[in-house]
């Protein structure tokens, strides 16, 4: 039978207190918990959309190909290359030249402990290169652990909020921010997590400008590569391509993780690809911290090294056995990701027939579809927000974590949510607009 909303708001409210942080302070984590208490104490399910977790198995490749490799009990005897192995260093090559369309060698593809390591190591470098230098510049809202790792480094951060600057007015906003000198690089994720918005090519071409003309250095995070459904990115060799400052600027550091694109998470990989620029360019600022005036090996030398030594050798073949069957170019790998779409089609519609509405879009008004959006209910401040939708029996992450000053609202995940449990967000939004428009 269908349970009622609004559930009992007495062990809600209670609950809050309990934890102690208001709803709309909550991390992800602190949110999963609260959640998770709340589906125990009233023996009811959340439509849980807090998380971004893949909603997807592995594809057998990569399970296959890491138990062949371990069953010989040789590799994992074996120290692994802390740069990666060679035959995944290449297939990374081939992959971001075949999917992005950008030249690189395989000694710039380097094998990361997940984009999270990626991005630590990215700002250590970034952060140092100039000691002048030392504010990393987000365009959020974003990932908000990439703050947490700013402030472990001991960097600075500042961060431009694009709810209302896109086009040439993010570029100008970026450009006189770099003015102020203390500007090492900017890190952004595309697309975009929390909003799902996509910065242009236009954009792009007019950040990697910036970045040339100041010498500062571009960290993309790639976590979501391609899954921009509509453009029809899963031909290898054939544009459109997606979009990326690599294109415009020859200072940058891409992130790719295999979480999402390949539903990897659990084995902890991902990939930066260094500019051949990072290889050539030397700083004397890196040099204390590194050990190495240059900065391709202050990223893997005294990165990588001196943090895990390297990624385990059982996802790096794993990993290379994904992407050499993507480049191969008979395994559309996008596929199965597009359920990702379909939910977030029919949890968007929802949304707008009951008086919510997006948050962040396009230049344009449109939001593609894919693994986040954002909403807010009008009239209703992120603060009653976050407490009314655990009433209805639905959860989101408040913006407020991820860096968005000049909007409000809440992050939705839609891969923890099946096409059945839409049924029951309906109902709910439904009698959420009825008892609050
Ligand atoms: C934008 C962004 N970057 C990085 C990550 C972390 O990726 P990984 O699992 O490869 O460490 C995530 C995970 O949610 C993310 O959303």
């Amino acid at each position: 039978m269908r349970r009622q909303v609004p559930f009992d708001k007495r062990i809600v409210d209670e609950t809050i207190e309990q934890l102690g942080v208001p709803p709309v302070k909550c991390s992800i984590r602190e949110q999963k918990r609260l959640v998770d208490l709340l589906e125990k104490k009233l023996g009811v399910e959340y439509i849980r959309m807090e998380f971004g977790i893949p909603g997807l198995k592995t594809d057998k490749t990569a399970v296959d190909a890491e138990m062949e490799a371990l069953s010989g009990g040789v590799i994992s005897s074996q120290y692994p290359p802390f740069d990666g192995n060679p035959a995944l260093k290449k297939a990374t090559a081939d992959f971001v030249k075949k999917f992005l369309g950008i030249q690189v060698t395989p000694e710039c593809c380097v094998p990361t402990v997940g984009a999270m390591q990626g991005g630590f190591l990215a700002q250590a470098v970034v952060g140092r290169m100039d000691a002048q230098r030392p504010v990393i510049l987000f365009l959020d809202p974003g990932f908000p652990v990439n703050k947490i790792q700013n402030r472990f480094l001991g960097l600075k951060s500042d961060a431009i909020d694009f709810y209302n600057k896109r086009g040439s007015v993010l570029v100008d906003a970026v450009e006189s921010r770099f003015q102020k000198g203390d500007i090492g690089g900017i890190l952004y994720s595309n697309p975009n997590n929390p909003t799902w918005i996509t910065f242009s090519e236009d954009e792009l071409k007019g950040l990697g400008e910036v970045m040339t003309r100041y010498d500062g250095i571009a960290i993309e995070d790639l976590a979501y590569f391609g899954m921009d459904f509509r453009e029809g990115y899963e031909k290898p060799d054939l544009p459109p391509y997606p979009p990326t400052i690599a294109r415009y600027t020859d200072n940058y550091i891409l992130l790719i993780s295999s979480s999402k694109i390949f539903s990897y998470a659990g084995q902890r990989i991902g990939l930066a690809v260094l500019s051949p620029k990072l290889f050539r360019w030397e700083s004397e600022s890196l040099e204390p911290f590194f050990l190495t005036k240059n900065a391709a090996y202050a990223f893997i030398h005294g990165g990588i090294y001196c943090t895990t030594a390297g990624v385990p050798q059982g996802p790096q073949r794993g990993l290379t056995a994904l992407l050499e069957k993507a480049n191969q170019g008979d395994w559309d790998y996008l596929d199965v990701l597009k359920t990702y779409q379909d939910n977030a089609r029919l949890m968007k519609k929802v949304f707008l027939e009951n008086g919510f509405q997006i948050v962040y879009h396009e230049m344009d008004g449109t939001l593609r579809d894919g693994f986040y959006f954002t909403y807010t209910y009008p009239g209703l401040g992120s603060n009653a927000l976050a407490r009314e939708e655990l009433y209805y029996g639905f959860s989101g992450l408040s913006l407020e974590k991820t860096g968005a000053v000049d909007a409000q609202g809440f992050r939705a995940c839609v891969s923890k949510v099946s096409k059945d449990d839409v049924e029951t967000l309906n109902y709910r939004l439904q009698r959420f607009h009825e008892d609050h428009g």
